[in-house]
């Protein structure tokens, strides 16, 4: 029999994607099997191992890559696809937001209960709020949490200026939602309603948007629709019914602004820091501009090798991201 330590090694390598290991582990358990006179035994693992040999994608490094469900052909140019790993946890939230995913999260892990007893889990839901307040981060947090594919709808070539082409792609991309489970993601949604510079006719715009709309009310698969908007404004309130959940994103607070600066820090050092004082002066930054006025500030120590921040450091980064803020004309964040 294999010993204990082998199988633990076979299984981390086989978490791992380590293929390299994964075989020199089931080429050692063979041997030790043939050692103890269970030729048989040990010809068959050989085989075995061989085969999957042959059937695996060579790799450079010798570890598998995730194995990613690529879209294909059309599909290509209008889903991106990706595994994350993001997870809730580095996100920070406003408490009825995090308990709003919190519940999309648990309906969905208990899927199969839920439709069980003719009812049907949350998963369409509308992201509303400021840039960099986390909502493209959301998507992936939601994608990492299922252990999902995340799809990213590429609205740039979902939107064409033939009307009857955007329908038909869009009849597309609802096909992929029922027939690969994922997250996707329609982020700047808002676009679908208003394609500027394109077309003119508001009626022809409005029939986009329905023709979204309906496709959402009609699908019954089992991902998860995620539309993501900066301008909640844009969007007529009647739609807000067609999602499970409306979850809106604003900056962070006080207290929520230390922990993005103390979590961003998490890898760094920082010597006495004024926390409070930080905050005030961070006041009205949003979580990606606090991230990154924290990796300037690291790059920066970094450069010059030291190994830790001072107070100072940050409190001039922070700065230079308000100052940056006053004199911004179009926010570039997205
Ligand atoms: N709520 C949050 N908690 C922690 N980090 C955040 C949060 N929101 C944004 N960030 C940081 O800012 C980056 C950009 O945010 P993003 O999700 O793209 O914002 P949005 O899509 O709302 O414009 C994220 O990748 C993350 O590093
Ligand atoms: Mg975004």
């Amino acid at each position: 029999m294999a010993s204990a330590d082998q199988l633990k090694a076979l299984l981390k390598s086989h978490i791992d994607g380590d293929d390299g290991h994964f075989y020199a582990v089931a080429m050692q358990m063979a041997a030790h099997e043939a050692k103890l006179g269970h030729g048989k035994l040990a010809e068959e693992l050989r085989a075995l191992i061989d085969s999957a040999k042959a059937q695996s994608v060579p790799s450079t490094n010798g570890k598998r890559a995730t194995p990613i469900i690529q879209p294909r052909g059309e599909m290509a140019g209008l889903l991106d696809a990706s595994y994350p790993k993001a997870r809730l946890s580095e996100m920070v939230l406003e408490k009825t937001t995090e308990q709003h995913l919190q519940r999309l999260i648990k309906e969905q892990r208990h899927f199969s209960k839920i439709t069980a007893h003719g009812l049907t889990p949350r998963r369409k839901i509308l992201l509303v709020g400021k840039p960099g307040t986390g909502k493209t981060l959301t998507a992936s947090v939601l994608a990492g949490e299922l252990g999902v594919p995340l799809f990213v709808v590429r609205l740039d070539a979902l939107i064409t200026k033939f009307m009857g082409e955007t329908a038909a792609k869009l009849r597309q991309i609802f096909d992929a939602i029922s027939s690969v489970r994922g997250v996707y993601f329609f982020d700047e949604f808002d676009a679908l309603g208003a394609q500027r510079g394109f077309v003119n006719d508001v009626g022809e715009i409005r029939r986009v948007l329905n023709s979204f709309l309906q496709m959402l009310e009609r699908d019954e698969s089992n991902s998860v629709i995620i539309a993501a908007t900066n301008h909640p404004q844009a969007l007529d309130y009647a739609l807000f019914r067609r999602f499970d959940d409306v979850i809106e994103y604003g900056l962070p607070t006080s207290p929520q602004i230390i922990d993005v600066l103390k979590f961003k820090l998490s890898s760094f050092k920082i010597t006495k820091p004024a926390w409070n004082n930080l905050a005030q002066i961070a006041e009205g930054l949003s979580h990606a501009e606090l991230t990154r006025a924290v990796q300037d500030a690291i790059k920066d120590a970094v450069i010059h090798d030291r190994d830790s921040l001072t107070n100072t450091d940050l409190k001039k980064m922070l700065e230079e991201r308000q100052a940056m803020k006053q004199h911004q004309i179009f926010n570039l964040e997205s």
